[in-house]
């Protein structure tokens, strides 16, 4: 199957089977991702679905939800009190033990921000996501603060990674996060423990956060080149 029709039919699956009336939801960023509000769109259209706010993970799904007419809210509206009951969300890599990298669209911030204030955290991707060891192909993105830049790049050498400064496309310079950050995509050709590393690269003064997700995850929503979409 055609890698955007597969993408598409990974969201529809796990909206379908995920979502429900009156939920909260945390939607997440990319092109997998980005078909959850289609489908979701078209489930309010039919009032087959009634009663979600959503909370985009960034401008470019704020931006679809808002074109398909999907409420949206910001995670600190008190209304929400912080608490989410799903987000869906795409994925760089996934290991055996549901452990990810994101930020490949520079959206790790508020998505993990949304993963951890979800009861339930759920991942949608195609089977070419699926890794033995994470960190072999896919470099760590992290958010740094950019007076920061020169310290956590030295930081992150002495732990193993090779930092590369992501940089504009059309646009000259590097990469600005919607907060304004700089990102790192950092090679580490192969992470022994995603949790130590997740906790190093956060402890370095100037990081913001890192692509490496240790959380939950509750779902996965799997499409296979056949067709074949798995429920795991
Ligand atoms: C954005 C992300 C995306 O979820 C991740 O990059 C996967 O995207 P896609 O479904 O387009 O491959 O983490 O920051």
């Amino acid at each position: 199957m055609d890698i955007s029709e597969l993408k598409k039919q990974i969201a529809y699956k796990a909206v379908d089977t995920l979502v429900h009336d009156n939920m909260k939801l945390g939607l997440g960023t990319g092109s997998t991702a980005v078909w959850i509000a289609h489908r979701i769109g078209e489930l309010l259209t039919a009032k087959k679905l009634n009663n979600i706010i959503a909370v985009p993970t960034s401008l470019q799904t704020q931006l679809e939800c808002e074109a398909i007419g999907i409420p949206v809210r910001s995670l600190r509206d008190p209304f929400l009190q912080g608490k989410l009951d799903l987000t869906i969300d795409g994925a760089d890599e996934i290991d055996s033990r549901r452990r990810l990298i994101k930020g490949g669209g520079g959206a790790l911030l508020r998505e993990k921000i949304c993963a951890y204030a979800s009861q339930a955290f759920a991942i949608v991707a195609d089977e070419s996501k699926l890794v033995s060891t994470l960190g072999a192909v896919f470099a760590v993105p992290v958010e740094v603060i950019p007076e920061a830049l020169y310290i956590v790049r030295k930081k992150i050498e002495k732990l193993g990674g090779k930092p590369l400064l992501r940089m504009g496309q059309k646009i000259a310079g590097p990469v600005l996060t919607e907060h304004g950050h700089m990102i790192l995509d950092v090679a580490f050709g192969g992470i022994d423990d995603p949790r130590a590393l997740e906790g190093n690269l956060k402890s370095i003064p100037g990081v913001v956060e890192s692509g490496i997700f240790t959380c939950p995850v509750t779902c996965i929503v799997i499409g296979r080149t056949s067709g074949e979409i798995e429920v795991l």
